[in-house]
């Protein structure tokens, strides 16, 4: 790697502590002029965007993320919406504020903790965010998280709480209010509450879009209160609004900083300029390295404890971005990029020894903190284990390069809450313009929608073959179920009859044949 090559495509911005260097991904002066056109085209719709435009033409929504860390750039003729975005700052800073001096308390007093329900875009930012800031030191509360519908996982979280339900405040996010995963997770809590003698209204706050099915659920029960969530933020792209505030706020961390940092960047991703904008070059440089469809992974190790959750975080925001059947013209692309990573350098025992050695359909991104942080306890005369954490990064680098296998590094100064803001401005503004790259819509996502069709059909037949062997005595086979039910899926009753069976409440006994086609399901 020549040192003029590092210089030319190293992006330094000091006043925001970060910098990116494209210099070992394929990206040249060629491919630069070969995709000026797409990048100009680019930088005009996210503009437009920006000024309040349709960009999410199948929900006929517009995108406005952008405007919660700086209400000044609302688009004329929307004073509702920064008005909005303004009180629900004010609103969240003083409920936290009364939350954490105990005006507002729950019924065991004082709230020590704080219980997160939600999923993806509703859960991953928050928890991202309250992983790279929070410290068991300074945080005001304890933060947990239901992000799932795991009947086990959940009840694990409720262990932690035992005995302090009554000084749990849980506060339940769904920008549309009807997420099953989520509703069941409010649901788990609110019988946790009622077990323990609590009521989970005097506990609970919704975060969710105005008169959302979760939002009339509050106001009837009499929740705390409420925080709103806009039909123009998508929910991968919602930590800088409600959805990230409030348990961030909660936490106690610094969420002027936070949007701070992400209207700095957006500052800096507005330049025209391809190699002054670090979202552009980053987006660029996906492209290169992808041939802009997908043919590389992108490996995100970010040398940092704190970050661990940055790449989770990202998987999401950039494969429910970028993962789509269609183009903006209807025409079946199967676009996307593949993102994993968890951090370095516990990853190099893991499996980058397949990325130095192995099959060569990758790119890494690497993330380097500067300060080291800790305690600076030297493991060997004038060395310290953030020397090795440093060494381990370049090192591992530079052997990738050595065969030929690219990557880019962000190096950024410390993990600070202007920081985080900076990283999510960051990769949020590269996906919307690699999705223009590439001609798609970023800010829908169907495949969810069809994820959650499908679980209701089977639920459903679940419900119906459970009625059917109320009364069944004799015993039937999966086959003679499926058809009895009209279900015409021996497989797929199979697999709902083993779950039925081993689960005793379900009250559904199995009698094991020879084969599974000869076992038979009867009422227990
Ligand atoms: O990013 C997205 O849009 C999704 O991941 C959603 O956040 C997720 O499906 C949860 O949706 P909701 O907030 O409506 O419960």
């Amino acid at each position: 790697m020549s040192w003029d090559r590092f210089q030319k495509y190293f992006l330094d911005l000091p006043e925001l502590g970060f910098a990116l260097d494209v210099s070992r991904t394929g990206l040249d002066d060629a491919f630069l002029a070969k995709m000026a056109g797409k990048a100009k085209r680019a930088f005009s719709a996210m503009k437009k965007l920006e000024k309040g435009a349709v960009a999410n033409p199948d929900e006929g929504r517009m995108v406005g993320h952008y405007w919660l860390r700086n209400p000044k750039v609302v688009p004329r003729g929307h004073k509702t919406i920064a008005d909005g975005i303004r009180k629900a700052q004010k609103d969240i800073a003083s409920f936290a504020k009364d939350v954490h001096s105990g005006k507002v308390a729950g019924q065991g007093g004082k709230f020590t903790d704080v219980l997160v329900i939600g999923i993806g875009g509703s859960a991953l930012g928050p928890q991202f965010v309250s992983r790279a800031l929070g410290s068991v030191k300074t945080d005001k509360m304890a933060v947990h998280f239901f992000d799932n519908t795991d009947p086990a996982g959940m009840a694990a979280v409720l262990d932690e709480l035992d005995g302090r339900l009554g000084n749990t405040l849980s506060v339940v996010i769904s920008k549309s209010g009807g997420t099953p995963e989520t509703r069941n997770g409010m649901l788990v809590a609110k019988a946790a509450y009622e077990k323990a003698g609590l009521s989970f209204a005097k506990h609970a706050v919704a975060v969710t879009g105005v008169d959302s099915k979760m939002d009339k659920q509050a106001v009837a029960e009499g929740w705390l209160t409420r925080f709103p969530m806009w039909d123009w933020v998508g929910g991968r792209t919602s930590e800088t609004g409600p959805v990230g505030l409030v348990p961030a706020a909660l936490q106690g961390l610094d969420t002027a900083a936070l949007l701070g940092g992400a209207a700095k960047m957006d500052e800096a991703t507005r330049l025209a300029d391809p190699l002054k904008n670090p979202a552009m070059l980053l987006a660029l440089a996906w492209y290169c390295e992808t041939g802009g469809k997908g043919k590389k992974d992108m490996v995100v190790l970010p040398y940092k404890d704190g970050l661990e959750l940055f790449s989770k975080y990202l998987q999401q925001l950039i494969m429910e971005s970028l993962g789509k059947e269609k183009d903006l013209a209807g025409k079946v692309v199967n676009q996307g990029i593949s993102v994993y990573g968890n951090k370095g350098s516990t990853d190099q025992h893991a499996y980058v020894q397949q990325l130095r050695e192995g099959v060569p359909n990758f790119f890494a991104t690497f993330i380097e903190v500067l300060e080291e942080g800790g305690a600076g306890v030297e493991v060997e005369p004038g060395v310290t284990s953030g020397d090795y954490l440093q060494g381990f990064l370049l090192g591992t680098r530079a052997a990738l390069a050595e065969k030929g296998r690219n990557s880019l590094t962000i190096t950024v100064r410390k993990v600070d809450a202007f920081t985080v803001g900076t990283l999510i401005a960051l990769y949020e503004r590269a996906v919307g313009f690699y999705a223009t790259l590439v001609g798609i819509n970023a800010y829908h996502q169907p495949g969810v929608e069809a994820g959650k069709k499908a679980a209701a059909g089977i639920l459903a037949a679940k419900l119906k073959i459970q009625a059917l062997l109320a009364t069944e005595k004799a015993g039937l086979t999966a086959e003679e179920i499926s058809g009895k039910i009209a279900l015409n899926d021996p497989e797929l009753a199979s697999k709902l009859l083993e779950s039925l069976a081993a689960n005793p409440a379900k009250k559904v006994l199995k009698v094991p044949g020879t084969t599974l086609a000869e076992t038979k399901y009867l009422s227990a």
